[in-house]
């Protein structure tokens, strides 16, 4: 056995006793960090302004209920109007006494004590866009009473936000909230939600762990169809800790077909979107809920490569996995059905094995993909290279 010196020894072990004690005033903040991209809930796309504790507390014991949160959905994100419309005496935003009666921390004991984790929204101007009080100007005090309450995550919005429009004032607002809630030592994470106005992409990784990338989603074809076709143009600026966020999910809502919603949610986990669920999940169709809890789509989503797709032909994206798999989407925006082709990029294979997410349907391959993909459908395929016997 090799000698080890006890002088090096005795380093080690000094070394590691200063690494881990701490000293009250020199402890370095805790950072939010989001190496897969958030998943969640929000009110915002069903309800709008109709928010409160109860809602909230329905919403968590129903994601623990129904399996959202074992399949990985964790933020309980509380939007827009629940404050009141003045702030108290000492400056602090107040929650609505009729909306929220029991306060925020409160809530957020009851969403932390069944695992999950509670989010709220502020805005980078003087108001909300639903007129609340914005926190242009009241950023510290704003984190801390956030932090104080035990908030998890920020959406921070754009409405009044008295700007010049340029860049630099952009990055000058969310990067004061961002050192807010840096300062706080809670991790928080901050969804920057500026509609893709300042090209965020170019500016906002190591700002907050996502970026809007467009306006606001509706619960409509044209709308989906729209945002894919932009946050395509952007795919490239996003990895592991920062997302292009294309906005909330409308899965269950109504306003689209099964096929079209399944298409929203299997492009989202192609381009490494947020997963937010933006529809009533205390009473969820049996298929909106098999939507949103796809196993298979949620793993490409949740991908520990965090590369997002790449588009690779007209409507054709391929998306490297961990481990040497790469998943593939046949998108046809069209209004008729289309017969699809993709190529294989993976090395070459005597075959490969592709797995259909939303069919669970295995079939094998040697050379190019070819599907039938319906109207606004998305075939999205698991493609593994089958090598040696297997093949
Ligand atoms: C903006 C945001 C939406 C929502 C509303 C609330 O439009 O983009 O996602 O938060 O404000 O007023």
């Amino acid at each position: 056995m090799a000698r080890v010196p006890l002088w090096s020894l005795l380093a080690a072990v000094v070394t590691l006793t200063l690494a881990t004690l701490t000293w009250p005033g020199t402890q370095r903040p805790a950072i939010a960090s989001a190496p897969a991209p958030p998943m969640g809930f929000n009110d915002w796309n069903a309800f709008g302004c109709d928010v409160d504790d109860q809602l909230i507390r329905e919403t968590a014991d129903a994601m623990v209920a129904d399996g959202m949160a074992a399949a990985g959905y964790r933020y309980v994100n509380i939007d827009d109007c629940w404050s009141l419309k003045d702030r108290d005496a000492s400056g602090r935003l107040i929650p609505d006494p009729t909306r929220f009666p029991y306060g925020m921390k409160a809530l957020a004991d009851y969403v932390h004590a069944r695992g999950l984790k509670l989010g709220i929204y502020g805005d980078a101007g003087t108001q909300t866009c639903a007129g609340y009080p914005g926190s242009l100007g009241h950023e510290r005090i704003d984190a801390q009473t956030w932090a104080r309450w035990g908030i998890d995550y920020l959406k921070y919005d754009n409405c009044f936000n008295n700007s010049d429009g340029s860049r630099a004032d952009y990055t000058r607002r969310y990067t004061t909230m961002a050192s807010a809630l840096r300062a706080t030592g809670r991790p928080i994470l901050y969804s920057i939600c500026e509609w893709g106005t300042a090209q965020p992409w170019t500016w906002a990784a190591g700002v907050g762990q996502l970026w809007r990338t467009t306006d606001d989603i509706t619960d409509t074809w044209s709308s989906v169809k729209s945002i894919i076709d932009l946050n395509t143009q952007v795919l490239a600026w996003a990895g592991p800790g920062h997302w292009n966020d294309p906005d909330m999910l409308e899965v269950g809502n109504g306003g689209m077909t099964e096929t079209e919603y399944r298409t929203h949610m299997g492009m989202w986990a192609m381009m490494a979107a947020p997963l937010i669920a933006g529809t009533d999940l205390r009473s969820l169709s049996a298929s909106a809920l098999a939507i949103l809890t796809d196993r298979d789509v949620i793993a490409i989503d949740q991908d520990p490569l965090g590369a997002p797709a790449v588009l690779i032909g007209p409507g054709v994206y391929a998306r490297p996995l961990t481990g040497g798999d790469q998943a593939v989407a046949l998108y046809n925006s069209s209004d008729t059905p289309a017969v699809m082709t993709a190529p294989i990029t993976l090395p070459a294979a005597p075959a490969y094995r592709l797995h259909d997410v939303w069919t669970g349907l295995d079939t094998t391959v040697t050379g190019p993909i070819t599907v039938t993909v319906p109207a606004h459908g998305a075939a999205v395929l698991r493609v593994h290279p089958l090598l040696g016997p297997m093949a």
